[in-house]
């Protein structure tokens, strides 16, 4: 079967490496790609935004099956486009990709599933907000209700902070994406990412990971996509997996198919462990990145055929379960200087002896045969090991063996872990 992915990311890396190891894939076309996914897909230029575009790219390559990376073509409709055009698609319609692209719908969906999640209130309106905040109490999280590239999320330590983010967002800070905001109760608790399948109707985990938010050691200075992350997460244990699954997802799951909207794909749901249980923070519709990176080091198996049966009505009800191996993986992201500010393009970048590390390209360009930095996040440097210690040691043993002056990245990812290995609880 010919395969399209969508994306260009080291998530997409990721998977056109374990797409690209599967029988049932006898050509693997990536759009736009990188440097890095060239080396395991035909990259190709498609205009992503013209649905009719990838359809009649789809038709004239053979392509059944498309895989999209990024959420923003999801949220648009690129799903719905190409079901209708006959294309088995792994990732969710419109309808169903709300759960990232409406924050709002999400909330009431919890509250009306009695899904754990924070106390929240919905606002279209600045005064009407502003005068709800009080009783949220301090800290409190405000958040623009649409896509905002992971920026709309603000955690307000004081009343004039909240206010002022307030203000921010119905002022247009984040477009379209903060006409709507909603005010959230301040969770306390160890973040963890955790993944599902579903086809619509039935769901099978996927694993889970935590990620390394802030761009500096420590868990200091501003927010990122995301510098580093490990999988599995142990404070997650297969309980709180059980207990997830059974509050949680499965009534998403449910909700959803009812009320017309079947999710098809991946869930991606931050959660919080608090002292009353794990609690949503957010759905995503897609793998996360880095999360990604690390699950598809440790997936055994057959990526196709279960990404295909998820794409399939009932299909996951036939598959095989997904099979993660006991390792642990840990990927360590190298971003060029500025980010996540602005970040330095065009440094070069060179591999000496990686060992069995492996190195997925993010934001990588070629340029006159020579690797080049293009991105914020350009190089996700990811290892495997027994522990978390020896997965982080190899992986920080290959980020010495590339130079890339221009780069930088943090130097404590898996920290948790390393500790709670050190002490031995
Ligand atoms: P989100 O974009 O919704 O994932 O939010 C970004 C980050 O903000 C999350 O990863 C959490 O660290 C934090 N966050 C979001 N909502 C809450 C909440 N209600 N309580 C505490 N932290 C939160
Ligand atoms: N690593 C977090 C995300 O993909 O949103």
């Amino acid at each position: 079967m010919n395969i399209l992915l969508i994306g260009s990311g080291g998530r997409e890396h990721a998977l056109a490496w374990r797409l690209s190891q599967s029988p049932s894939c006898e050509k693997l076309f990536a759009s736009p790609g990188n440097p890095g996914i060239a080396e395991c897909a035909e990259c190709v230029a498609i205009d992503l935004a013209d649905h009719g575009a990838v359809a009649a790219f789809c038709a004239e390559k053979g392509v059944g099956f498309v895989i999209v990376g990024p959420e923003a073509p999801l949220v648009e409709g690129l799903g719905d486009s190409l079901r209708a055009a006959g294309i088995k698609v792994f990732g969710p319609n419109a309808n169903a990709a709300i759960l990232e692209g409406s924050k709002g719908f999400v909330k009431d969906l919890c509250a009306r599933e009695d899904i754990p999640t924070a106390a929240y209130a919905r606002h279209n309106d600045k005064a009407a907000a502003l005068a709800d905040l009080p009783r949220f109490g301090l800290p409190v999280v405000i958040k623009a209700d649409g896509l905002a590239a992971g920026k709309g999320v603000i955690i307000a330590e004081t009343e004039s902070e909240a206010r002022e983010a307030i203000e921010h967002m119905f002022g247009g800070g984040f477009g379209d994406a903060g006409a709507e905001v909603v005010i959230e109760e301040f969770m306390t608790g160890e973040e963890v990412s955790f993944f599902a399948i579903s086809d619509g109707t039935n769901v099978v985990p996927f694993g889970s990971a935590q990620d390394h938010k802030r761009v500096g050691d420590g868990d200091t200075g501003p927010n990122t996509g995301g510098m580093g992350a490990y999988s599995p997460a142990p404070v997650f244990t297969t309980a709180l997996e059980a207990e997830v699954m059974e509050r949680i997802i499965q009534p998403t799951v449910r909700a959803m198919a009812r009320d017309g909207r079947p999710y098809s794909g991946v869930f991606f749901a931050g959660l919080m462990l608090t002292p009353q249980g794990p609690k949503l923070i957010e759905y995503n519709c897609r793998f996360g990145d880095p999360e990604c990176q690390v699950l598809m080091m440790r997936f055994q198996g057959d990526l196709v055929e279960l990404l295909l049966a998820a794409a399939t009505d009932g299909g996951l009800s036939k598959a095989a379960r997904p099979n993660l191996s006991d390792d642990y993986a840990l990927t360590v992201v190298m971003a060029a200087n500025g980010y996540p500010g602005t970040p330095e393009k065009g440094g070069t970048i060179a591999f000496k002896n990686v060992g069995a590390a492996r190195i997925f390209h993010a934001g990588t360009a070629m340029n006159d045969g020579q690797l080049v930095a293009n991105g914020g996040r350009v190089l996700n440097v990811t290892a495997i090991g027994a522990t978390v210690t020896e997965a982080q040691a190899s992986a920080y043993a290959a980020v010495d063996a590339i130079d890339f002056p221009t780069g930088f990245c943090r130097r404590d990812i898996g920290w948790r872990e390393v500790a709670r290995e050190k002490t031995g609880h």
